[in-house]
């Protein structure tokens, strides 16, 4: 190419270039400066591994853990062996809050098993983790960072990011979205006939953040119960034939069976991916602003996110509720991003 450009008259030369150099920052211009807050987690793992398979529209500023799914040392640790699995190296692991705000801690590890993350062989990653605190790195970050310019991804109980926001209040100004795995409203709950296990495991963090006024759009079961795995699906992943296909298919394969047994449905979710995926492709999913309100009441209704998706009660909206997804796609383009992968 640079031979041919030689041969070029002077001008085309410039022109040539010039191109090159609007398209480079253009493409430069679309990119997501984005930090992963994270409790893996099966799902979670499947949702890194997208997203660091992902550089040119993704740039993974940091992931932040949380406990939830299981304990804070496993889910960072996890965290740490799915940056590894990446070849993402680079990208910085904080840990964060052992606990949630108030309530007493709940886990999932009878889902994801006992070290967070059934179907594969976990072990220490060589890497270790980021010195400081997860809410520390938030708002040193999100303090200095140009206006609105922070994407935030939430894959689990919103600790983190409610104690950043307590602590300072201001760092709402670096914060340009957050899309948060969690809620429910019409597929009904996971850990409660009505509440979703992020909301549950920490109702008050997650109001916390709701009512900062952050940009927020919410991935609820009600489109991640859409968008399930199938034995095609599962063979298009194995297909793949490199490490990432058979570690997604190997912890897909384990975690799946308890959603399709309690649900007696065809395949099971994968919950937190799609979060990555509407980052990558919104175009495959559909919803819209609504009213969300988040109960932390004590009671049956703990967690349950109350969404006014008629407007019955012309609340103001606080949030996007995504509803629908194309299920297809989603498969499509993790597939596509994980054959990147070693
Ligand atoms: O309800 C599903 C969510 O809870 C997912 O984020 C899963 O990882 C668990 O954290
Ligand atoms: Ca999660």
């Amino acid at each position: 190419m640079y031979r041919y450009a030689q041969k070029l008259p002077r001008l085309l030369r410039s022109l040539l270039l010039l191109t090159l150099m609007t398209a480079t920052s253009a493409q430069a211009a679309d990119r997501i400066d984005l930090i992963i807050d994270t409790d893996p987690g099966a799902d979670d793992v499947v949702a890194l591994l997208l997203a660091l398979a992902s550089p040119q529209e993704l740039n993974v500023l940091a992931l932040t853990t949380v406990a939830g799914n299981v304990r804070l040392d496993k889910t960072s640790r996890n965290a740490r062996l799915a940056r590894e699995w990446a070849g993402r190296e680079e990208v910085p692991v904080y840990a964060g809050a052992p606990k949630p705000l108030m309530r007493t801690p709940i886990y999932a590890d009878n889902i994801h098993g006992k070290e967070g993350m059934a179907g594969v062989t976990v072990y220490e990653p060589q890497k270790g983790l980021a010195k400081g605190n997860a809410v520390d790195y938030l708002i040193d970050t999100l303090k200095t960072a140009r206006p609105h310019s922070i994407t935030i991804a939430m894959l689990g109980p919103q600790t983190n990011l409610a104690l950043a926001l307590i602590q300072a209040p201001e760092i709402v100004e670096g914060i340009k979205e957050v899309v948060i795995m969690g809620g429910a409203h019409f597929n009904g709950g996971n850990i409660t006939p009505v509440a979703e296990f992020n909301l549950f495991a920490d109702p008050q963090a997650a109001e916390v953040v709701l009512k900062s006024g952050v940009k927020l759009t919410y991935l609820p079961l009600d489109v991640t119960h859409k968008i399930l795995t199938s034995d095609a699906r599962l063979k298009q992943i194995a297909a793949l034939n490199n490490g990432a296909g058979k570690r997604v298919g190997d912890i897909l394969n384990e975690y799946i069976k308890a959603d399709m047994e309690h649900y007696g449905i065809p395949g099971g979710p994968v919950h937190d991916a799609t979060v990555i995926a509407y980052l990558l492709k919104p175009e495959l999913f559909s919803g819209r602003a609504v009213n969300v309100v988040i109960d932390s009441r004590e009671g049956p209704t703990f967690g349950q996110t109350i969404v006014d998706w008629y407007d019955g009660l012309k609340a103001p909206k606080n949030a996007v509720w995504i509803e629908s997804g194309d299920a297809q796609g989603f498969f499509d383009l993790l597939t596509q991003r994980l054959a990147r992968l070693k």
